[in-house]
């Protein structure tokens, strides 16, 4: 059972903030991977979309004199930790399920480990495809949230992928019952 889409994430005020910020068209990449590699490996493919596209929206804007600071933003971002905050109020607003918003803001908190001190992370699978997706749309130099897209075109794909997550959660349901 679906209790949120990705349309309905994707189109609330508070979304559009802040995938604006971090580059839409790199959150709607990263979704359909997270997709794709969901089916692979047997992942709950409602979760992974959802997570994937929030994956990057607690980020904040390092500038300084007007221009990018880099340097800034690698000493103090904490963009998972506040991403996942971020998307579990979000989702709890917008009706998802609380165990669904936890695994979700889990799933976004340990998408990188850039913020954490040196450690052996052993992600769960849903975690770990998150992470995967992300990496699969990266470039260089931190390019991929600067890729445009347009508004119209961004909410065709994501109404889009709403409907394959859809046809596969029915088709899962069937092959229970069958
Ligand atoms: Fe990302």
């Amino acid at each position: 059972m679906r209790y949120v889409t990705l349309t309905d994430v994707f189109v609330h005020p508070i979304a559009q903030k802040y995938l604006k910020r971090s580059g839409v068209a790199h959150a709607i990449a990263t979704a359909y991977h997270a997709y794709r590699l969901a089916l692979k490996h047997g992942v709950n493919v409602d979760l992974a979309t959802k997570a994937a596209l929030l994956h990057d929206i607690g980020h904040y804007e390092w500038y300084s004199n007007g221009k990018w600071d880099y340097e800034q933003y690698k000493q103090n971002d904490i963009h998972a930790i506040k991403g996942a905050e971020r998307a579990h109020k979000l989702l709890i607003r917008l009706g998802e399920h609380p165990q669904n918003a936890k695994e979700i803001a889990l799933a976004i908190l340990l998408h990188t480990d850039s913020y954490l001190p040196e450690c052996e992370l052993k992600r769960k699978p849903l975690q770990a495809i998150i992470k995967l997706a992300d990496e699969a749309d990266e470039e260089p130099g931190g390019r991929h949230h600067y890729r445009k897209i347009d508004d119209a075109l961004a909410l065709k794909k994501v109404k889009q992928l709403d409907e394959l997550v859809g046809k596969q959660l029915e088709q899962e349901r069937l092959d229970e019952i069958i």
